[in-house]
């Protein structure tokens, strides 16, 4: 079963002596497969960092704390080589709060209202942490735990294996639950990410990544183009609670099927902050990979294509981001500087019988799969 790394006192004394307490150990570039240290939890937990590149030289690094894609470097139509993805230059401030930048979230991604939920007869409380609700797992979500790490060189590309065991009870959810994440960054230019996951009593589980994306590196993405494959979103409450209803998008702002730059009719949103922030239920065409969701960056070229077997995909345009963050490089992160894409299943599944169930049974293996894509345009 993996426990959290330990650490013999010695080498702690030595990584101390070593590194500040939040050094990213700038500089330091690991060997094919070697991890470098990223910084030390308050606890001496320490934390590393792996690269994965791919066989054209994309670039994908991912540091042991929350399983967290720190940056993502892939061409542009020029063969220009940029980071796409928000983040923070050091351990410190991934420690402070952030809005979930490139972590993996669970045990339940997205919200369950008023933080409760009934599962074969018996009640559960969880954190509310977001308004009146639970949100991404709660206050320790899998986006603040340590993952055990493991490099593998694929014939198709170079991958790293997360495991993660949250015990039964953890932030109030049921069951010891043995999570495994596989991110492989393939040599067809494809970040994949596979999520496993079993446990020994039947518990709510709703994985996903939370990555923001910035094609073009830095700025706002209110001109970059989005299509998602979706004729159909779950309509929330103020609270960002799905009222029930599977609403078409037709004739709405929420009609991405074909493409569409993501502020034109961003302004026709009503919500506060103003922006995206809906899930979309995904037009499946059968079981499997599906395409999901496709943005395009007109000035660099960069496209993205998602490819998902879950039911449903949350569209977030940054909202909350207010200029507050100051990310990599020093770039201060403001509203609609980066789009999120959370394949998942839909927010509230627990109280939605209609929805797609996210109730995992007894000893049954979780399995889900969601496929970046990268490409250029001329
Ligand atoms: C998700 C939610 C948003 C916001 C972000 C994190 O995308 O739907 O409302 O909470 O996570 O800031």
């Amino acid at each position: 079963m993996p426990l959290p790394i330990k650490k013999s006192l010695l080498s702690l004394l030595v990584m101390a002596a070593l590194l500040p307490f939040d050094s990213p150990a700038r500089g330091a570039e690991s060997t094919r497969g070697t991890p470098v240290a990223f910084g030390l939890l308050p606890d001496g937990t320490a934390v590393e960092q792996y690269t994965l590149t791919n066989a054209s030289g994309l670039v994908g690094k991912v540091i042991t704390y929350g399983g967290i894609i720190t940056a993502l470097e892939v061409p542009d139509r020029s063969g220009k080589m940029g980071d796409i993805v928000l983040g923070c230059d050091k351990l410190a401030d991934y420690l402070r709060p952030t809005p979930y930048f490139g972590a993996l979230v669970g045990r339940v991604g997205n919200r369950i209202a008023r933080g409760r939920f009934t599962l074969g007869g018996k009640d559960y409380t969880l954190a509310v942490n977001n308004g009146p609700n639970h949100l991404h797992g709660g206050l320790r979500g899998f986006d603040k735990v340590v993952w055990q790490a493991r490099y593998l060189e694929k014939p198709d590309g170079p991958a790293l294996e997360l495991r993660y065991h949250s015990r039964n009870g953890e932030e109030g959810y049921p069951g010891n639950l043995d999570v495994t994440v596989l991110y492989q960054l393939s040599n067809a230019n494809e970040l994949r990410i596979d999520y496993q996951a079993v446990s020994d009593q039947a518990t709510p589980i709703n994985l996903t990544n939370h990555t923001y994306w910035n094609l073009a590196g830095r700025g706002s993405i209110l001109d970059e183009v989005v299509t998602l494959h979706a004729r159909h979103y779950t309509p929330v409450d103020a609270t960002l609670i799905p009222t029930g209803a599977i609403a078409s998008v037709a004739g709405t702002p929420m009609d991405f099927t074909r493409p569409k730059p993501i502020g034109r009719d961003l302004g026709l949103l009503d919500n506060q902050p103003q922006g995206y922030d809906h899930n979309f239920v995904l037009d499946r065409a059968g079981p499997g990979l599906q395409p999901a969701a496709e943005v395009y960056d007109p000035p660099s070229g960069r496209v993205l294509e998602v490819l998902t077997d879950q039911p449903g995909v949350q569209f977030y345009t940054g909202n909350f981001l207010d200029g507050t963050i100051r990310g990599k490089r020093g770039i201060v992160y403001a509203q609609h500087d980066a789009l999120c894409l959370e394949t998942q299943h839909y927010p509230d599944a627990l109280h939605h019988p209609n929805f797609p169930s996210i109730v995992l049974p007894a000893g049954q293996v979780y399995h889900s799969t969601t496929v970046y894509r990268f490409s250029t345009r001329p």
